[in-house]
């Protein structure tokens, strides 16, 4: 009986998992060249990145590893700990499809303060986080993201979506002003128990995580991005 309850649990969990991480993608061809154009192969030159077990040539110097004035992280930080937080996993993985900015969550010499929206806030969001009122007055329902300079404007104005929830600094405290790394102005105050984000209003549900270069905290909302 037990084994059938947890067999059941796993099922509906992955259930779950599949329909968050697929159900915000449109199911357009443009979709698809869209995140195809978000996650370049790896074999690219300048990416720096590997994938898991991947072998490098011997000619990459191993020195990169060992350098001791490069701040080698003694302990998790924030791109070590956002992909693990639960129910955010969109917005962890946006992070990682712009890499000066999965470079700047990996940097453990920069505090960052996360805002990271709940997937069902992302999903909850009247329009794509890719899509701009704009650029559909500009370009037209079908024109707006066709085509290359239709994906250039999807992936700007996804960035700006990401980086409008990244505060460079870390701790950040109550009522001072900061500004996104997409440069908007923010502050946080506290009424009650709770915290909010304002402009907006936005409700933090709670403090994910605290590493040493910063914090991860979770959002019922989205800061205003456009
Ligand atoms: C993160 O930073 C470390 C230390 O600087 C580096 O070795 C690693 O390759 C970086 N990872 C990514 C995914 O950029
Ligand atoms: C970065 O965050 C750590 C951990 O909260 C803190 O001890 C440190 O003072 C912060 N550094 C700066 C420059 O704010």
């Amino acid at each position: 009986m037990r084994a059938l309850d947890s067999a059941h649990a796993f099922l509906l969990l992955l259930t779950l998992s599949v329909t968050v991480s697929t159900a915000w993608n449109l199911p357009s061809a443009a979709a698809a060249a869209l995140r195809k154009h978000l996650a370049p192969p790896n074999q690219h030159p300048m990416m720096e990145s590997y994938p898991p077990n991947t072998v490098l040539p011997a000619s990459t110097s191993p020195t990169e590893d060992v350098d001791p004035k490069s701040g080698h992280k003694t302990g998790p930080i924030v791109s070590d700990v956002l992909p693990k937080i639960k129910g955010t996993n969109i917005f962890a993985s946006l992070t990682r499809d712009f890499e000066s900015i999965a470079t700047r969550l990996n940097d453990s010499s920069r505090n960052v303060t996360v805002l990271a929206p709940r997937n069902s806030a992302i999903q909850g969001l009247p329009r794509k986080p890719w899509e701009s009122p704009k650029d559909y007055e500009e370009f037209g329902e079908v024109g707006a993201y066709q085509g290359s300079e239709g994906e250039d404007r999807a992936r700007r104005n996804l960035r700006r979506f990401v980086e409008a929830h990244l505060i460079p600094r870390s701790p950040w405290r109550k009522s001072e002003e900061v500004e996104t790394l997409g440069g908007g102005k923010l502050r946080w105050e506290k009424d009650g128990e709770k915290i909010y984000i304002h402009p907006g209003g936005i409700e933090v549900d709670h403090i994910a995580s605290q590493v040493s270069n910063g914090e991860v905290w979770v959002l019922n909302g989205v800061v205003n991005y456009q």
